[in-house]
């Protein structure tokens, strides 16, 4: 899968969080934290509730707004539950004042 240019670098500040659509119709959630971006599913693993509702922190950790389930957004991983399985990540690259992203 190539890189798909998603949103201007500007509209992404620090500690916020962007809902994105892919060219397949998948929906992905921007990151800033500590100056860079990371990309991971706007999907809840716990019960699908789009993450980008949530907030994250300059520790990484990304909390579902509906039921607080913590993902970290370098991997994916769980760190808090009701989740069990990890979001997928997405590989990200920022040029010429755009953000890309593809499917790792
Ligand atoms: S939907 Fe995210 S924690 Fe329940």
């Amino acid at each position: 899968m190539e890189f798909q240019r998603v949103a201007e670098e500007t509209s992404l500040g620090e500690n916020q969080l962007l809902s994105v659509e892919l060219g397949n119709g998948e929906r992905v959630c921007l990151v800033r934290v500590n100056g860079e971006v990371f990309a991971v599913t706007d999907r809840c693993t716990h019960a699908e509730y789009p993450l980008s509702d949530g907030s994250v922190g300059s520790d990484y950790h990304l909390e579902c707004a509906l039921h607080g389930a913590v993902f970290d957004v370098r991997d994916g991983s769980v760190q808090s539950p009701p989740a069990e399985e990890p979001v997928r990540t997405y590989e990200v690259k920022v040029e010429g004042g755009e953000i890309w992203v593809r499917a790792k």
